[in-house]
């Protein structure tokens, strides 16, 4: 069952041209595929292809029916077949009954596929692995009243309709590609057109098809497309090279969005936006999501990956990509302190658990349970990191030497890294670790105190704690930026000169800085940017938290000494020393409202206390309730003794009419986030209800409704109500709504849940809602999920068991809070262990829930 990256073996047998006649039909689709199939180098070896869930009706090979094949659930296996053929294989599938969302399957009314990763077998047999690159036509057929609308990848070439009422679009893509990027849809949508005309001149057609009715909100995302397609040309100098582009919003779809030649398919959350329906956030993601889907053009389709274990290859890249364009579009910082949150959340707590792996993992039971934090969001800073050490220059220099090899082809990450090393004279072997080891770097910082000459030394030791899956490790290659300051808040330079550029190499166990002729001593502020995906213990005191605050050229680390500050206020609460945080530190903090007043874009992130899922990665064996209810109070006194600098702020901001540009984004923010704080103070309810009320926008909407809900009164209740009321026709706001209410900590939590799955809108076959409600529940609403009972840990168990039967590429995501069980005291893991233990019992587990449950129970 185990696949491991170290047997990969090249294909056998190559398919050049793949033609697919799909006559659509809720319960018999048929496909007819046409094959041209070489056999690679001389063996004769059969041909075996791979195949699940399909009917098959008949195989030809040169025109002739062939009864001597072997059949098995997973593949089909032709003996003896010639060098060189044309193979025809007719199948039967079921698209209404696939509720898995993978392959073809009907919802709502539209035919969509998925086929990353192994979702192509489910449509017809075939060689489905990455490195067999082939060019399709497509015809779709299919009832012409209902289906109005038939696409597939690259452009159409023929239509016409038959006399039975159906009617048939065919379709080409000239450049080759593997399978997973075959797309079709068909359904009846509202269509949104434009154009783009390339840096050299060539003419596209842009096409946006939405639900019926939403084609307004989808203007938004139309735009963002153009915008990413400019930043690709002049960041990359990468055009697009189709004359069509493609993207169809869905409601039922297991994940994002899919990049698929030509023909993207979006999660509609991902694609419709107004400022009614959707809020900055939303906004956000809209464009970065559109962004990183066109940005796979060409990092992930023209240079695709060789083997799944590759997978990083075009999504740590990918992301990266996205994360450049959604910078330059927006903020850096604040885009900065996301991807940070992201990686502290959740990345952090990957390695830490029995799934740890490294950003290109060696073992995989299911594929689908590899599109994780590690593969995308550690291996974006991974390639972040390169892009620190080779420079802007040098990182584009690699980039082009990337394409100029690998254009149409299907590549490994060690290829990737080979194209960076022709643009640099750092030898990047050492590097390369970043892709074999997992696990999150801690980095100790030791200060000497200075001595009466005023010298001082400064020590940065790495530690890579061992993992579930690899307990020995080596040291990494860590780009750490590093900025030192004195008493006074001057820049102070180290004697040899081994902070270079504002950056240490910290490449062996440590490296130590000296530092002479100091008046007092110098106050290390290390990582800025989060130059590399590593936790920091360096132990400074409140005072100097804020005077690094104050002081550090960074705005990163201005923001992350803070955090650190909170962090350590929470552990005093914790600890039952609360009174440890005395006057100077509120006053200090008082401080920091006055004299970043005006800097939203800064004040937005300090104010925000850290969230209990990144308090958990600074400690081991947490007892939930003891931190939680630390944190709360913590939050609590925050806002009492802060309630006159942040009721200022609130009044000063204006709410003014809406826009989604970047000053009102940031202005909305600290709005937001200082009302969350007041909503826990006495006037708290009357603002909350006012901003409710007087909302123009959907981030006002919630943002009062957010802190309605942690002011814990009556009032959420009722705006909820409101809330229902208004948008009970609207799923993608609904979704927030059950969202909402799943998140809030409250007694009852779980009679309120086991209300809302009877809600006649919720659905568990559709994954948004599923995700909104119990996906934020066992995510997200620590006090409930974690209730000491252990029935939070019951509900989420009860309720996947039901769904993995259904869809377990969505249960099996779901479930990852609970394989986590290693951050908390005994009393919780047991209680996690023991469901765990009922999902393993469980007779006809997938794959997905068994690979990720297996390990959790096997973790020591
Ligand atoms: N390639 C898609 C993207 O990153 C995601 C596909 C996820 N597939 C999966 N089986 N989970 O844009
Ligand atoms: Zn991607």
């Amino acid at each position: 069952q185990v696949k491991r990256r170290a047997d990969y073996t090249p294909p056998l047998f190559v398919i050049r041209d793949v033609k697919l006649f799909i006559d659509l039909n809720p319960t018999q689709t048929r496909v007819k595929s046409r094959l041209e199939i070489e056999r690679k180098g001389k063996h004769s070896e059969p041909l075996i292809l791979d195949g699940e869930k399909l009917e098959l009706v008949s195989v030809r090979l040169e025109q002739k029916v062939l009864e001597d094949y072997a059949l098995n659930d997973t593949s089909l296996a032709l003996a003896n077949v010639p060098d060189c053929f044309t193979l025809e294989i007719e199948t039967l599938i079921d698209p209404q009954h696939n509720q898995a969302l993978e392959g073809l399957y009907l919802s709502n009314g539209v035919y969509c596929t998925q086929c990353e990763a192994e979702g192509f077998r489910r449509i017809t047999y075939f060689l489905d692995r990455p490195d067999v690159l082939a060019t399709y036509e497509v015809t779709v057929q299919g009832d012409k009243t209902s289906l109005p609308t038939l696409l597939a990848n690259g452009n159409p070439v023929a239509r016409g309709e038959n006399t039975d009422g159906t009617h048939w679009v065919t379709w080409q893509d000239p450049h080759p590609k593997p399978c997973y990027l075959f797309a079709l849809v068909a359904g009846d949508f509202d269509l949104l057109t434009d154009s783009y005309t390339t840096a050299s001149g060539r003419e596209v057609a842009l096409e946006l098809y939405v639900d019926i009715g939403k084609r307004e909100r989808g203007r938004f995302a139309l735009d963002a497309l153009k915008r990413a397609m400019r930043w690709d040309e002049q960041k990359y100098g990468l055009e697009y090279d189709l004359d069509i582009y493609m993207i169809v919003a869905v409601d039922f779809f297991n994940m994002g969005a899919m990049e698929n030649k030509g023909l993207n398919v979006f999660n509609s959350k991902f694609v419709l936006a107004d400022q009614n329906s959707a809020t900055d956030e939303d906004f956000f993601n809209v464009e970065s999501v559109i962004a990183h889907e066109y940005f796979h053009n060409w990092t992930g389709n023209r240079v695709t990956c060789r083997d799944w274990f590759q997978l990083s290859l075009k999504e740590g890249l990918t992301v990266f990509r996205d994360q450049q364009f959604s910078a330059d579009m927006t903020s850096p910082l604040s885009n900065r302190i996301k991807h940070v949150r992201v990686m502290r959340e959740h990345q952090f707590a990957e390695d830490a658990s029995a799934m740890s792996h490294p950003i290109r993992p060696d073992e995989v039971i299911e594929m689908n349970n590899f599109y994780t934090v590690t593969v995308y969001d550690k291996g974006a800073e991974v390639i972040r990191m390169l892009h620190t050490l080779l420079g802007e220059e040098g990182f584009r220099q690699g980039m082009d030497e990337y394409f100029r090899r690998h254009d149409g082809q299907a590549v490994t990450c060690d290829d990737f890294v080979a194209a960076m090393q022709s643009a640099t004279e750092l030898d990047l072997s050492a590097f390369s670790r970043w892709y074999s080891q997992s696990g999150t770097p801690v980095i100790e910082v030791e200060r000497k105190p200075v001595d009466e000459a005023g010298n001082q030394t400064i020590t940065l030791r790495q530690r890579n704690p061992k993992t579930a899956d690899q307990h020995k490790k080596e040291p990494l290659y860590l780009p750490v930026a590093m900025d030192c300051i004195d008493a006074n808040g001057a820049h102070i330079t180290d004697d040899e000169g081994k902070i270079k550029d504002g950056l240490v190499i910290l490449d062996s166990e440590s490296v130590t800085l000296s530092f002479s002729g100091l008046g007092n001593p110098v106050i290390p502020v290390v990582l800025g940017n989060f130059s590399a995906p590593a936790k920091v213990n360096n132990p400074l005191s409140v005072q100097e938290l804020l005077h690094v605050f104050r002081f550090a050229d960074d705005s990163f680390n201005r923001w992350d000494a803070l955090q650190s500050l909170y962090d350590w206020c929470i552990e005093q609460y914790a600890n039952g020393n609360g009174s440890n945080v005395n006057d100077a530190i509120w006053s200090g903090l008082k401080g920091v409202c006055l004299d970043e007043a005006d800097n939203h874009e800064l004040l937005g992130e300090c104010l925000v206390i850290p969230s209990f899922e990144t308090l958990c990665q600074s400690r081991t064996l947490v007892d939930v309730d003891r931190l939680h209810r630390a944190r709360e109070q913590f939050c609590h006194d925050f806002a009492m003794q802060l309630s006159e600098p942040l009721t200022q702020i609130y009044a000063s901001i204006a709410a003014g009419s809406y826009q989604y540009s970047q000053y009102q984004v940031n202005a909305r923010r600290v709005r937001n986030v200082v009302l969350g704080h007041l909503a826990l103070t006495e006037k708290g309810s009357q603002l909350v209800e006012r901003q409710y009320h007087n909302a123009d926008n959907m981030t006002d909407t919630l943002g009062a409704l957010k802190a309605a809900q942690r002011g814990k009164s009556q009032l959420f209740e009722t705006l909820m109500a409101d809330f229902e009321s208004r948008w009970k026709q609207d799923p993608l706001v609904l979704d927030k709504w059950f969202s909402l209410h799943a998140t809030c900590e409250r007694a009852d939590s779980l009679s309120q849940l086991t209300l809302l799955r009877e809600h006649p809108q919720f659905s568990d076959g559709n994954p948004n809602r599923v995700r909104a409600l119990i996906g934020s529940f066992a995510f997200y609403n620590t006090a409930g999920f974690h209730a000491v009972d252990g029935s939070g840990y019951k509900f989420v168990t009860d309720y996947l068991l039901q769904l993995d039967k259904t869809n377990p590429q969505v249960a099996s995501r779901i479930v990852t809070p609970l394989t986590q069980w290693q951050q908390f005291a005994p009393g919780y893991q047991e209680k996690m262990k023991a469901q765990l233990g009922r999902l393993l019992n469980q007779s006809g587990l997938s794959r997905d829930l068994f690979e990720k449950v297996s390990k959790s129970l096997a973790f020591d």
